[in-house]
C-alpha cells in the first residue's frame, strides 16, 4: 500500500505529504521548528498545550498545529507575527509557576522549555504573586525521580504509560493551577519501560535516577550503536565521558525499535561494565598475563595444534557478532574441529524450513498490512520488550486483532481478541499445530492476513514437524516470524555449516572421549560438573566477561566483551543486520574479543590481519540477503527530536 502525497504550501514553500499526516509532523519533517509539548510522534495528538499554533488561510483563528491535517492545497504560516505573538502568550503561562531553577536542573541543555524560552519566550516576568510550590524529588520506581513542580501536564508520560503499556501508573488529579502528576496509591511503577518517561518529559520532571547530576549533556560524547540485551537490536545511543558510559537513549528507527527502549537494555550498563569483570587474560597460575596478544596467540595455537585431528572443539554463545562468528568458523575448518551453539538443531531446521518458503514476514511491512496477529509461547514484556509497545500501539489505532497462545501470562489481556490456551509441553504445541491443519481453529477463520509470531521456546525435536507442516500447508495470507532468544542467534543460524551442532550434544561428545581440547566462549552452566570434564582434558580455554563465571581450572581464561565493547554487526530476530559501535573499553587493549578471536585465527591459517569492513565482506559473501558492503547496512542517524534540537549541538 503506498501513500497517497499531497501538495501543500509552508511558509512560503511548496511542500509534498503523505495524506492524513498533521502540520506539526510535516513542518518539522521539512526541519520548520513549531514548538510543541502535547504532540509525541509515538504517542499521538492531543492538542492541549496550545503551543503549537499556527497560521492556516482560510480559517479565521491561529489553528494548534498537531491538529490539522494536511490536505492538497492547504498553505501553512508558522512564522508570522501574529503567531509569534500567540506563541509568546502561551509561554508566559508555561513559565507562571514554572521554577525558574535552570542551572540546577538536571535537563538543562536539553530542555525543550528551555529552548522554546529561549526561542520564543520573554526574558522577564510579570508574575507578582509566590509561585505555586508542588512535591519535588519524589522517587516513583527504581529508575524514575518525580519533580511535580516543573511538570507542564503535557500529558505525554500518562498517555504513553496508558496507551503504549498499558498501565495507569500515571494520573492527573485537582484542576486549575493546582493540577500535578501524581502515582496512583502511591505504588511505585513497575512496568519495563519506564526509561522512555525521561525521554519523552519535555521539562525536568521526570528524571533518571541513574543519569541525574552524573554530566551535562555537553560534555558527553555520543556513539550509535545497538542494544544487545536482546534479538531485537535496538538503535540506540551511547553517552559516555572519559569511556566510561552513563546512559543510552534510543534512535528512532522504525523497522526496529520506532522511539522507545526496554529498562532491561536502557539500565543494562551497571550489569555489563561494572562488577568483577574480567580484564585482563590469564593462564593456569590464575595470574594476569602481561605479554603481547601476539605471544599470548602464538602459544595458544601452539597448544591447539598439538590436539590430535578433529579434536578440538568451540563452544560458543549466541552474544558473540557476525564477524566473531566467522572467525569460529575458519578456525574449526583449518583444525578439523566443530562448532557446538547455543540454537538447538530443530530450530535450524525450522529456521532453514521457513527461510525455504516464501512464508517469513517481512518486518515491519508484514505486521503492518495485517489484519491479526498471532502471538505464540512468548511474553513480549520478558524476552521482546520494545515489540510489545509497537502491537500495542495498532492495537490502539484498531488495526490488528491479536490473539495470544500459550500458558501462563503471556500480556495483552485487556486487548486481545482471543486466547487460546497452549500448554508449554511439546505434545500439546504440536497439537495445536495439527488442529490449525485440520483447520479446525474457529478462532482464526475471519482472518485473512495473519502475522504468526512463534517463540524459539517452542519449537523442539518433537514440535518441528509440526511447524514445517504448517509453513508448507497454512492458507494464503499467512507469514511467520520466529522470535529468537540469544541477542545473534539469528546471525548464528545463518552461518550455520556441516561443522556446526547443537550446544546440548556436546556433553555426550565429552563423554565418549572425543574431545581433546575446547575453546568454551561464555559462562558454563553446570561449572562444577564441566570442571570435571574439563580435567580430563589437555587444552580448556574459557572466555568469560565476569571473573564469577570463570571455571577453575582452565588453562586460559580470556576476557570477553560485552555489547557496549564490540564492533561489528548482528542480525536481529526479524533478519536485519545491525550495526555494533565500540563504546568503550574495559578489557585490556587488543585483547577484544574480535581482534584476539581474528588474531588466533589468522595465527592458525596463517591469513592476514584483515579490518572490520573485510571481515563483514566475507561473512556478506557467503550470504546473499546481507547488505555487500558495512556502509550499505541501513540504519537511522535521528535521534529523539529534541535531543537533536538542543542548542549545544
Ligand atoms: Fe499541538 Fe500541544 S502540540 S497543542
Amino acid at each position: 500500500m503506498t501513500e497517497k502525497m499531497v501538495k501543500l504550501t509552508l511558509n512560503g514553500r511548496e511542500v509534498q505529504a503523505p495524506e492524513g499526516e498533521n502540520v506539526l509532523q510535516v513542518a518539522l519533517n521539512e526541519g520548520i521548528d513549531i514548538p510543541h509539548f502535547c504532540y509525541h510522534p509515538g504517542i499521538g495528538v492531543e492538542g492541549s498545550c496550545r503551543l503549537c499554533l499556527v497560521e492556516v488561510e482560510g480559517l479565521r483563528n491561529l489553528q494548534p498545529s498537531c491538529n490539522v491535517v494536511v490536505k492538497e492545497g492547504l498553505v501553512v504560516r508558522t512564522n508570522t507575527p501574529e503567531v509569534e505573538e500567540a506563541r509568546r502568550g502561551v509561554m508566559e503561562f508555561f513559565l507562571l509557576n514554572h521554577p525558574l531553577d535552570c542551572p540546577i536542573c538536571d535537563k538543562g541543555g536539553e530542555c525543550p522549555l528551555q529552548n522554546f524560552a529561549l526561542d520564543s519566550g520573554q526574558s522577564n516576568s510579570r508574575m507578582e504573586f509566590e509561585k505555586v510550590h508542588k512535591d519535588k524529588h519524589q522517587v516513583i520506581s527504581d529508575h524514575i525521580m518525580l519533580d511535580k513542580e516543573r511538570c507542564v501536564l503535557c500529558n505525554r508520560c500518562v498517555r504513553f504509560l496508558r496507551n503504549l503499556t498499558g498501565r495507569e501508573e500515571l494520573q492527573f488529579r485537582n484542576r486549575g493551577v493546582v493540577t500535578e502528576i501524581f502515582v496512583p496509591e502511591g505504588k511505585p511503577l513497575t512496568n519495563g519501560f519506564t526509561g522512555n518517561l525521561p525521554d519523552i518529559c519535555p521539562v525536568g520532571a521526570l528524571t533518571s535516577r541513574e543519569f541525574r547530576f552524573q554530566a551535562r549533556p555537553w560534555e558527553l560524547k555520543t556513539v550509535d550503536t545497538i542494544c544487545g540485551e536482546c534479538s531485537l537490536g535496538c538503535s540506540v545511543q551511547t553517552w559516555t565521558k572519559k569511556l566510561n558510559v552513563l546512559r543510552m537513549t534510543p534512535r528512532v528507527e522504525g523497522g526496529v525499535n520506532e522511539w522507545w527502549l526496554c529498562d532491561r537494555g536502557r539500565f543494562s550498563i551497571k550489569k555489563n561494565l561494572k562488577g568483577n569483570r574480567l580484564t585482563e587474560p590469564r593462564r593456569t597460575s590464575g595470574e594476569s598475563y602481561t605479554g603481547s596478544l601476539e605471544e599470548y596467540v602464538e602459544t595458544l595455537k601452539e597448544e591447539i595444534q598439538k590436539l590430535s585431528d578433529g579434536s578440538f572443539v568451540i563452544a560458543a554463545d549466541s552474544t558473540l557478532t557476525n564477524e566473531e562468528i566467522y572467525a569460529l568458523h575458519q578456525m574449526v575448518d583449518v583444525t578439523s574441529g566443530r562448532l557446538f551453539v547455543q540454537p538447538k538443531e530443530a530450530l535450524h531446521q525450522v529456521y532453514a524450513s521457513l527461510k525455504a518458503s516464501d512464508r517469513e514476514a517481512h518486518f515491519p511491512k508484514d505486521l503492518d498490512h495485517a489484519d491479526t496477529v498471532i502471538l505464540a509461547g512468548e511474553n513480549l514484556e520478558k524476552d521482546h520488550p520494545v515489540l510489545l509497545l509497537r502491537l500495542r500501539r495498532m492495537l490502539a489505532a484498531k488495526q490488528i486483532d491479536l490473539f495470544t497462545v500459550g500458558s501462563g501470562s503471556l500480556g495483552f489481556e485487556d486487548v486481545r481478541k482471543g486466547h487460546i490456551e497452549v500448554s508449554d509441553s511439546p505434545a500439546d504445541i504440536q497439537k495445536f499445530f495439527k488442529k490449525l491443519q485440520s483447520k479446525s481453529h474457529e478462532a482464526f477463520s475471519e482472518a485473512r492476513k495473519v502475522h504468526m509470531l512463534i517463540s524459539d521456546q517452542w519449537v523442539s525435536s518433537e514440535t518441528e514437524s509440526g511447524i514445517r507442516n504448517w509453513f508448507k500447508s497454512c492458507p494464503e495470507g499467512w507469514k511467520f516470524s520466529l522470535l529468537l532468544s540469544g541477542a545473534n542467534t539469528r546471525g548464528m543460524l545463518d552461518q550455520w555449516d556441516d561443522k556446526t551442532f547443537s550446544d546440548t550434544l556436546l556433553e555426550k561428545e565429552i563423554q565418549q572421549g572425543r574431545v581433546d581440547g575446547i575453546l568454551w566462549i561464555g559462562s558454563v552452566n553446570e561449572p562444577e560438573k564441566y570442571a570435571e570434564y574439563f580435567k580430563g582434558m589437555k587444552l580448556f580455554a574459557q572466555m568469560a566477561t565476569e571473573d564469577e563465571n570463570c571455571v577453575e581450572g582452565a588453562h586460559w581464561h580470556i576476557p570477553l566483551d560485552t555489547f557496549l565493547e564490540k564492533k561489528g554487526t548482528y542480525t536481529n530476530t526479524f533478519g536485519r543486520l545491525r550495526r555494533l559501535r565500540r563504546s568503550t573499553r574495559v578489557v585490556r587493549k587488543g585483547f577484544q574479543t574480535l581482534e584476539f578471536l581474528s588474531a588466533l585465527t589468522n595465527a592458525l591459517t596463517g591469513n592476514k590481519k584483515l579490518e572490520l569492513s573485510q571481515m563483514y565482506e566475507n561473512v556478506s559473501n557467503q550470504l546473499p540477503l546481507y547488505p555487500k558492503r558495512l556502509e550499505e547496512i541501513p540504519e537511522s542517524k535521528e535521534t529523539y527530536a529534541y535531543l537533536e534540537r538542543a542548542q549545544w549541538r
